[in-house]
């Protein structure tokens, strides 16, 4: 299917408009009819552009069929400038397998290998997509994995910015996600003082003037989320994000993409938990589904405005 049938755009206009008015394009994460409703809702009533982000894990749960039934189902219109992305595709045959399914955007993740082999990835991912006008996501640089035991097992590897010139020219990608000190997952920093690689960002951002960049494992972690988990059973200590201000910081410099998947789980968790410990009578599951349906709905609402920056910007 063509991704224009679902009434779904590329991101070539958006993140050119971006980078111009100052903003970021939110993705935010889903993988299931409560995830998708709460992100495509909390877009409409603030009019803002979106990317509607599917990992390969949250493909096979939902199934091919399905995640485009539900898509269909939103009746999304190109106005309303909705992306459909495949979040960190790990193969030219995943990116396939999405561009065929009607995805308007897909990331080749090869940020793990080395420079020459990630590059070459992305240039093939690039060649076939641009064929359908689907745009083209690739990662310079690796962000820490999601921690084992809640603590940091891992150092990120920031982007070299002496390589994003090269890796650009070489895949025609349209948009490179870098690493500048943020990583997937709850729990991002050891403390409070640490601080994005703003100088890496810019030395970036001035080599590539103009050019969209992303920022994944971006999610704040929105400490009332956290509370309300922990305080109805739930146990995450030292849940830490990105403060907003650093993420607002981030995309006054050139950052006009934002991957948010953490902060939704963590509204539909708290939401679920406090529903079910509160009324201890209820067992109708739509109840405690849509409780945390609309946590995330309204927290996707609060960070377009108060980190985005991207509210009515589809026009
Ligand atoms: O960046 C990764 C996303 O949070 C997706 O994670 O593969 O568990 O769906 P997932
Ligand atoms: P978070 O874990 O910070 O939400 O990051 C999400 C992400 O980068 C998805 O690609
Ligand atoms: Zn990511």
């Amino acid at each position: 299917m063509d991704y224009k049938d679902f009434g779904l755009v590329n991101t070539k206009e958006v993140f050119s408009d971006a980078l111009s008015r100052h903003y970021a394009v939110p993705a935010f994460n889903f993988y299931n009819m409560e995830t998708l409703k709460a992100i495509v809702m909390a877009a409409r009533e603030t009019q803002s552009p979106v990317m509607l982000a599917v990992s390969e894990s949250a493909l096979k749960y939902m199934g091919e069929d399905l995640l485009m039934g539900m898509i269909q189902g939103m009746n999304i219109k190109p106005e309303e400038k909705i992306a459909l992305h495949l979040d960190h595709g790990s193969s030219f045959e995943a990116c396939v397998k999405a561009i065929k399914l009607g995805f308007s955007s897909v990331m080749i993740d090869g940020s793990k290998l080395p420079f020459e082999e990630n590059a070459e990835l992305a240039k093939t991912v690039s060649n076939f997509a641009h064929q359908f006008d689907v745009s083209v996501e690739a990662e310079l640089g690796t962000l820490s994995g999601i921690e084992d035991e809640n603590t940091h097992s891992e150092y990120s590897s920031y982007t070299n910015p002496d390589d994003v010139v090269n890796f650009v020219n070489i895949t025609n990608i349209d948009s490179l996600a870098i690493a500048i000190g943020t990583s997937h997952g709850a729990y991002k920093r050891k403390s409070d003082n640490e601080k994005l690689r703003f100088d890496i960002l810019e030395k970036i951002a001035s080599a590539l003037p103009d050019f969209p960049l992303v920022l994944h494992g971006a999610s704040s972690i929105p400490q009332e989320f956290v509370n309300t988990i922990n305080k109805f059973g739930g146990n995450l200590s030292n849940a830490r994000g990105i403060p907003a201000d650093q993420l607002r910081t981030a995309v006054e410099k050139n950052i006009c993409k934002i991957n948010v998947d953490s902060d939704s789980r963590l509204a539909f968790t708290a939401g679920i938990r406090e529903t079910l410990a509160t009324k201890p009578e209820i067992f109708n599951p739509r109840d405690y589904l849509n409780a945390g349906m609309q946590n995330i709905y309204n927290n996707c609402i609060s960070e377009i405005r108060t980190i985005m920056n991207s509210e009515n910007k589809i026009k």
